[in-house]
């Protein structure tokens, strides 16, 4: 019997090798639990898992929340737009209140880095990291790799040109952390103004010119321009941008052949891909990864739960 042997979820950088594939194995075999009539497994019974998001969200709130339910546990969604927050309640003060009440899981989005490990030190339930602030989107690089393994059959070998606005990226950090674990050769590319400076102490190549990074690249993965995390304007404006990192049609000339384009979403259509690469079927496979967000958090969430006990 294998198990997670975790308390909590928080990040890909303190993940082994094995937990990784632990995720994606279990999370394949729940893939199928999705395309049935009634899609509903009694596996998490009688558990809670709550929702804590302090950041808008579709996929990831949207995607926990049918996981839970798919599991059968009971799954409650908490905004901090229409909860005490907005009275000024702290986020420790608002956790130990969940508490009381005894959920088995909370899943927690927050602006600020390290919010989740804060609350995993403090309440006895499990954490699930989902988002905090520009540091680790876990969920998200599981999901992503995921998907890479089964369009490209493997991970290890393959050649992961990032791109876009890797200083305030969560989903680079975990997806560098994860896709390097796994034996991916990872690149980034991206505006100077937009590149951590000490990026190849995690195990990439940095460029400024995307036609550089993306050459014979397996998979090209996107990234949104967070503007909610920028503190200063960092280009010039998103016309300027896009003429220099929007991917479009020219540039899959560059890519390996089958190379596959990816997205976390939500989309800024023109600025960071062109609409005619994101909705290409024979390329884009952005919406398989909204669909992977499901079977991967039920997998987060059954091996929380004690898994295979
Ligand atoms: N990719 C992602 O985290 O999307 P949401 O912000 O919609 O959850």
């Amino acid at each position: 019997m294998i198990k997670l042997g975790k308390k909590d979820i928080l990040g890909i950088q303190e993940m082994t090798t094995d937990e990784i594939s632990l995720i994606l194995e279990t999370a394949e075999s729940f893939l199928e639990i999705s395309t049935r009539e009634i899609k509903k497994v009694p596996t998490l019974r009688g558990k809670s898992v709550i929702n804590l998001f302090y950041e808008a969200s579709t996929r990831t709130r949207t995607s926990f929340e049918i996981a839970g339910k798919r599991l059968s546990a009971d799954t409650i969604n908490i905004s901090a737009s229409t909860s005490s927050v907005v009275k000024g309640e702290t986020l420790l003060d608002t956790a130990r209140t969940l508490e009381a009440m005894n959920p088995d899981i909370i899943v927690l989005r927050h602006s600020a880095a390290g919010a989740p490990h804060l609350l995993a030190r403090m309440v006895r339930q499990s954490i699930i990291n989902a988002g905090d602030g520009a540091h680790e989107h876990p969920s998200q690089a599981l999901l992503d790799m995921m998907t890479i393994k089964e369009k490209k059959g493997r991970i290890a070998g393959l050649k992961v040109a990032i791109v876009g606005d890797i200083l305030h990226s969560r989903v680079a950090r975990s997806n560098i952390y994860g896709l390097t674990k796994m034996g991916a050769r990872v690149v980034v590319a991206g505006p100077a103004t937009m590149m951590p400076r000490d990026i190849e102490r995690m195990g990439v190549r940095a460029y400024t010119i995307i036609e550089e990074a993306i050459a014979d690249a397996d998979v090209v993965m996107m990234l949104r321009i967070q503007m909610e995390r920028q503190k200063q304007n960092v280009f010039p404006s998103l016309r300027e941008y896009a003429q220099h990192y929007c991917l479009s049609r020219r540039h899959m000339k560059l890519t390996g052949p089958d190379a596959i384009v990816m997205h976390p979403g939500p989309i800024n259509r023109g600025v960071e891909i062109s609409p005619d690469i994101a909705d290409d079927p024979a390329c884009s496979v952005i919406l398989d990864q909204v669909n992977k967000g499901v079977a991967v958090r039920m997998a987060m969430l059954y091996l929380l739960s004690g898994g295979n006990e």
